[in-house]
């Protein structure tokens, strides 16, 4: 029997769909925009890609984006500067840098210029805390877009063994955190995991995250497994997850397909983080 496919396209249109009647409302309750700030620094193809995209699902909910986009050699000083304006300027909700940023310039500092309060994409120190303690927080988009995927079948994680393949700040760790949140025994491979084959063929869940095309194999499957496809690699012009596709689906319970899998649903989240932060702010302006 073939997997249930979980689709991410469409599942991302129904919250962005859902999160423009909110935002509409939130424009006649406060009388205001939503505005999203995105910096981009440098050329990097699969960047400007993920930008584009970021840019055209705000236009389709009805926040305002303003796109600062940067040569490959701006400097230090001169993003700092950026960012620093963009953090004490009243009508920016949420600021979005994307990563990464070209090799000169120190992404940990640019990011710590960010406030929490207008942290899109729940990457400081305050936020991952928080989801660390299992309180309130605004977190990463891809991770919670993998949650939103896995709930949206009704898959109850309590007591399952979940196993992420990735450490990075971005998705492993908030991923491991929100799982584990979720009741979830949890396992956190990376490069450095001797026996992966073993771990992940006791899994119940995997969430593959490591970047490498094709990585999991049918023989790291158990049958039955839900297996969540974060990674998004080129090859020969192609998009390919982390995920052999074709012969995962034929052990696994539930699959998510890369392209149309967790990428939109990313989109939409980061979507739904900014309406969240501008909605909290204007509250506590009333
Ligand atoms: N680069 C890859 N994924 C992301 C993301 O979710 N946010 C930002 N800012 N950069 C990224």
């Amino acid at each position: 029997m073939g997997a249930i496919v979980i689709n991410g396209k469409e599942l991302s249109i129904k919250h962005k769909d859902q999160l423009k009647v909110k935002v509409e409302e939130f424009k006649k309750e406060y009388n205001k925009q939503i505005t999203l700030a995105v910096i981009l620094v440098g050329n990097n193809p699969a960047s400007q890609v993920y930008v584009a995209n970021k840019i055209k699902s705000c236009e389709y909910v009805g926040i305002k984006s303003l796109a600062y986009k940067m040569g490959e050699n701006s400097t230090q000083q001169e993003v700092e500067e950026l960012v620093k304006s963009l953090a004490t300027d009243a009508n920016v909700d949420g600021i979005l840098v994307q990563l990464p940023l070209p090799k000169h310039i120190n992404e940990s500092k640019i990011l710590s210029l960010i406030p929490s309060s207008k942290d899109v994409d729940g990457f400081m120190a305050e936020n991952i805390g928080n989801l660390a303690m299992n309180k309130e927080s605004v977190v990463a988009c891809t991770p919670l877009g993998v949650m939103k995927m896995i709930e949206s079948v009704n898959y109850d994680l309590t007591g399952k063994n979940a196993v992420v393949i990735g450490r990075s700040n971005i998705v492993g760790k908030p991923m491991a955190l929100l799982l584990l949140n979720a009741n979830a025994t949890v396992t956190v491979c990376h490069s450095k995991t001797q026996n992966l084959t073993k771990i992940c063929k006791e899994a119940d869940v995997i969430i593959a995250a490591l970047g490498r095309p094709n990585f999991v194999k049918k023989e790291m499957v158990k049958e039955g497994a839900m297996v969540i496809d974060v990674g998004i690699n080129r090859v020969d012009g192609k998009l390919v997850g982390d995920v052999a596709y074709e012969e995962v689906s034929q052990v696994a319970g539930y699959i998510s397909p890369v392209p149309g899998g967790v990428g939109p649903m990313t989109i939409a989240m980061l979507m739904n983080n900014v309406y969240q932060i501008a909605l909290e702010k204007a509250k506590n302006e009333l």
